[in-house]
């Protein structure tokens, strides 16, 4: 019988940097798989190379070591057209209004402007952006703008979605709002998601396995399978035993790591 088809297949992957005369040894023979439209998250201490791995997935940094493929393809030099990103930082133009931020990438793949303009307004419904189509992102709240950051990968329709701490700017209120409609978002497409946070509850919260690195050089302690039923409620789902047990489980690998601190 066939099991699940894997997207991203992640085998001996490595990066060391050149940081002056030194080498900073960043990720250490990470492997694992992602399989599709499966929600996982990579967790692990600041510095420990979370980033590190998702540019690589995503052809933004070069492995020094191992490989990477997605849909079977060696990743080389260029994403492979079925991933989108969400950068921690919000990455919106400041010089583009809501609308045209949305817009950009559908402007870049040369869709009719009848048909982004119909993308763009559903977008923005989804995102509860009515009333904000003209706004500048100077004026808006984070957590608007991260609305505006993912609307503006989602609208594209990636299989594939790349997140790096798209919510670690926010609000503990602003970021559970995030979390239940980046939810209801992936249980209507569910694309397959690889996200990447320091924060256990959020990892816990959205994805359906969690990667858990230590620090630095990252290196895969634990993958643990998050057995939480779906669809999740983000507020009750904290107060649950089942969250508590899972959250213990892993906070005990992950814990380890945090205790552990080299200068
Ligand atoms: N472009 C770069 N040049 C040199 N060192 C880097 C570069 N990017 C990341 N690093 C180093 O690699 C390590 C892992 O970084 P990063 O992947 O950003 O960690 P994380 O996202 O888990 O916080 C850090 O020590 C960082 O200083
Ligand atoms: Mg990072």
């Amino acid at each position: 019988m066939a099991g699940p088809r894997v997207r991203i297949a992640i085998r001996d992957l490595s990066k060391t940097f050149a940081q002056g005369s030194r080498e900073v040894a960043a990720v250490d023979r990470v492997s694992f798989d992602v399989c599709d439209k499966e929600f996982v998250a990579v967790v692990g201490p600041s510095g420990c190379g979370k980033s590190t791995i998702l540019n690589m997935i995503g052809a933004l940094v070069a492995p020094s070591g191992g490989q990477i493929l997605v849909d079977g393809q060696p990743v080389a030099g260029r994403p492979a057209p079925q991933v989108g990103y969400v950068f921690q930082k919000d990455t919106v133009f400041p010089w583009r209004t809501v609308e045209r931020n949305i817009a950009l990438g559908l402007e870049y793949r040369g869709i009719p402007p009848a048909e982004r303009e119909r993308r763009v307004r559903e977008a923005i419904t989804l995102a509860g952006l009515q009333g904000f189509e003209d706004a500048f992102p100077a004026t808006l709240s984070g957590g608007m703008r991260q609305r505006v950051a993912l609307m503006r990968s989602l609208i594209v329709d990636p299989e594939i979605l790349l997140m790096d701490e798209p919510f670690g700017a926010l609000d503990t209120h602003t970021k559970l709002t995030l979390h239940a409609e980046l939810l209801g978002l992936w249980e209507a497409k569910h694309q397959t998601v690889v996200f990447v946070t320091h924060d256990l509850s959020e990892a816990i919260t959205l994805a359906d396995r969690v990667v858990v690195l230590t620090r630095r050089p990252g290196k895969v302690k634990l993958i643990y399978e998050v057995r939480l039923r779906r669809p999740r409620d983000v507020i009750t789902l904290r107060e649950t035993g089942e969250y508590l047990r899972e959250y213990g489980e892993i906070w005990h690998a992950l814990g380890e790591e945090f205790a552990e601190r080299t200068a």
